[in-house]
């Protein structure tokens, strides 16, 4: 791979041990992926933070780039981590105690504790073309597909080092040519609501795994449901990027979103639909202990929402009512009384947290209701959940009754 002279000398170790560690980890993936250069990077985003991704061993190589001083030379934004630093969540005290370790040691390198998966809803927001190196695939397939900019699905270590460097390899998304379409998506199923996305993106990624989808009769989505969409895309399957004509920047026609490509046609239609839905639920008994929203975290838009279907209504003493956001909508949403009217029906929002990568199920959860895909998807695997899944007023009809209602 071709370096320029900074780049050798970073290399070196001539900007120090952190700078070469990086060096190293971006040579090796460009050499894996055969690119012929490194390119400069805008911002990063670093993913897996969670104490049940970093582990004791990740907490103290973190721990120990910090002492030597390692610092982020671009913006670099940190995901969900598995603790909520405004209130006692009542979780073991040795794993908050060791996730915020984790969390103390990157924001001395420099990094923004945003801690959330929606860094885009908080001011982070890459433009159109532009070069990132983020992690957190429902991040990395937002920006791609819904903002048009051009990322790899990095992991932690790479979108570190690129934070230290303001570098990424050449390949993959940052090509024109591997931005095309794969194969098409007719969708006849009329879609409404986050839900229906979600079940949408769990049939397509299953069938797809990491080629590029493109849909075909999507008409004017809200940004939350092109947001639960992709999430649903890449954790179902392992897609970072799709197009919906008409609604993304790279497809404003078919031609274009398949740039001259041949492909296959899929028909959507409800029963797909509803088999995307069913592979999302694996519920048993009707009995639901745990109602949780925003995976990924929940928009202004979505807290209102909840906070209007309550109603008044409170939440029953058995269910616990969770609603996952981050620091900078949970304040806006407390100063608009959006949360006030949530907590006074005896749920709580939670900040910086989320279900699946913190670990709730050590309050004795067991049956889940949830409307986000990708939570429905890894929480019986990841938190040993049951699992019902269904639109946000099912939800939180739930959470009222203590029942799930099909
Ligand atoms: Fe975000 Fe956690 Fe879901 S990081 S996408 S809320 S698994």
């Amino acid at each position: 791979m071709q370096l320029t002279d900074v780049e050798k000398r970073m290399r070196d170790g001539e900007q120090g041990e952190p700078v070469r560690m990086a060096m190293e980890i971006l040579i090796a993936l460009g050499e894996i992926y055969e690119a012929e250069r490194l390119i400069s990077v805008r911002s990063a985003h670093l993913a897996g933070l969670s104490l049940k991704s970093h582990g004791i061993a990740g907490t103290e190589w973190a721990e120990d780039l910090a002492k030597q001083g390692a610092k982020v030379c671009i913006p670099t934004t940190m995901n969900v981590v598995g603790v909520d630093r405004s209130r006692d969540l009542k979780l073991p005290r040795e794993w908050e105690k060791n996730q915020l370790r984790i969390e103390t040691a990157y924001e001395s390198m420099g990094c923004f504790g945003t801690s959330t998966c929606v860094p885009y809803y908080c001011g982070f927001v890459p433009r159109f073309r532009e070069h990132i190196a983020w992690a957190e695939s429902s991040a990395v397939i937002f920006s791609n597909s819904v903002l048009g900019a051009r990322d790899n699905r990095e992991g932690g270590p790479s979108a570190l080092a690129a934070g230290l460097t303001g570098r990424t390899p050449l390949h993959g998304l940052h090509l024109d040519e591997n931005r095309r379409g794969d194969v098409l998506f007719r969708v006849a199923a009329p879609l409404s609501g986050i839900a229906d996305y979600g079940a949408l993106g769990s049939y397509v990624g299953r069938m797809i795994g990491t080629r590029v989808p493109v849909f075909e009769g999507i008409k004017g989505p809200s940004i939350e449901e092109l947001v639960y969409l992709g999430s649903a895309l890449a954790s179902s399957g392992g897609v970072a990027l799709f197009h919906a004509a008409g609604v993304t920047p790279e497809a404003p026609t078919l031609e274009s979103a398949f740039g001259g490509k041949r492909y296959d046609i899929v028909e959507v239609t409800a029963r797909e639909l509803e088999e995307g839905r069913q592979k999302l639920t694996s519920g048993k008994e009707r009995k639901v202990d745990y109602v949780a929203i925003g995976c990924p975290h929940c928009s202004l838009n979505q807290i209102k929402e909840i906070s209007i279907l309550l109603g008044g209504r409170k939440v029953k003493e058995e269910t616990a009512l969770w609603i996952h956001t981050n620091v900078a909508i949970k304040h806006l949403a407390k100063q608009l009384g959006y949360v006030k009217v949530i907590e006074d029906a005896g749920g709580i929002v939670t900040q910086d947290f989320c279900t699946i990568l913190g670990n709730p199920e050590a309050l004795g959860f067991k049956t889940l209701a949830t409307n986000s895909p990708k939570m429905a998807f890894y929480a019986p695997g990841s938190n040993g959940l049951d699992v019902w899944y269904g639109s946000v007023e099912q939800c939180i009809d739930s959470a009222v009754s203590g029942y799930w209602k099909s």
